[in-house]
């Protein structure tokens, strides 16, 4: 039999449909059938091959576990948003997952409602509040929330050796109607690093490297399936192009005007019920 691109494909298959374990044989047939599609779909050239290559070799290289570039590279294709939301919540009634993001931290401070996470670096000051509840509207007493931010330097406390240890970092407990309170600074967009082979593909793409202002959250309650979320900034010129493609739409909140200086944002969270 002539081999023909497609038959070759389809060697390739069956020869990684040998593989034991079912559900890793379904990831491997169907990546190689999906990566050979690519290839013939586009009749892929030696040197674009080749280009291809030389572009994974510099993601890996700068890659480690303080510069995570081949996450960088899932995140800008889209792939680390559609991961989260085939994952995330299935009940419609629950608030919307988001990206964990490469700086969470699991044992934040555990802080009052009504003390601030600002440490170092002051920006424009925002009181978040919002109340924890059940999808039937129940609140969650002693419910946690833990929530991390960019400092007003630009940078997590991750990324900065010279910041204060768990700046614009805190965890919370609710009170006994399910309600949270805390201060912080009103977020804004950043850009992803891009010195790197990711910052020329979004080069090459004419991409914005900014991501949409957010604020990070964690909440768990037991009984609940603990919850990775993100609120948004509704006055943020990135919602829409954010580099992440993190953004949505429910998950937008208005920041208020406190009338001193400051803003108010309220944030409710909806848990589902644990499996
Ligand atoms: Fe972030």
């Amino acid at each position: 039999m002539a081999t023909t691109p497609e038959n070759l494909r389809d060697q390739v298959v069956t020869a990684f449909g040998a593989t034991p374990d079912p559900r890793m044989r379904e990831l491997l047939t169907t990546l190689a059938k999906h990566l050979h599609d690519f290839a013939i779909e586009t009749n892929l050239t030696v040197e674009e091959w080749l280009g291809g290559i030389e572009f994974l070799t510099a993601v890996g290289k700068m890659s480690d576990e303080k510069r995570q570039e081949c996450v960088l590279l899932s995140d800008v294709f889209g792939l680390s948003a559609l991961v989260d939301f085939l994952n995330g919540p299935q009940d419609q009634d629950a608030t919307e997952n988001a990206l964990l993001g490469p700086f969470y931290v699991s044992d934040a401070p555990l802080m009052e409602n009504g003390d601030s996470i600002v440490q170092q670096h002051e920006g424009e000051p925002v009181r978040l509040e919002g109340r924890v509840t059940g999808k039937g509207g129940e609140p969650l007493p002693g419910a946690q929330i833990e929530i991390w931010q960019i400092a007003a330097n630009g940078q997590y406390d991750g990324q900065d050796p010279d910041m204060v240890e768990n700046n614009m970092r805190g965890r919370f407990r609710t009170d006994d109607e399910g309600r949270y309170w805390l201060v912080t600074n009103r977020p804004f967009g950043y850009s992803v690093p891009t010195d790197g082979p990711v910052g020329r593909l979004l080069d090459v793409l004419g991409r914005d490297p900014m991501r949409a202002a957010h604020i990070h959250l964690r909440v768990s309650a037991d009984g609940y399936q603990p919850l990775v979320t993100q609120m948004y900034d509704a006055d943020c010129d990135y919602l829409e192009t954010d580099v992440v493609f993190g953004v949505r739409e429910s998950l937008i909140t208005p920041l208020e005007d406190d009338g001193d200086g400051g803003f108010i944002a309220r944030f409710n969270v909806r848990l589902a019920p644990a499996g």
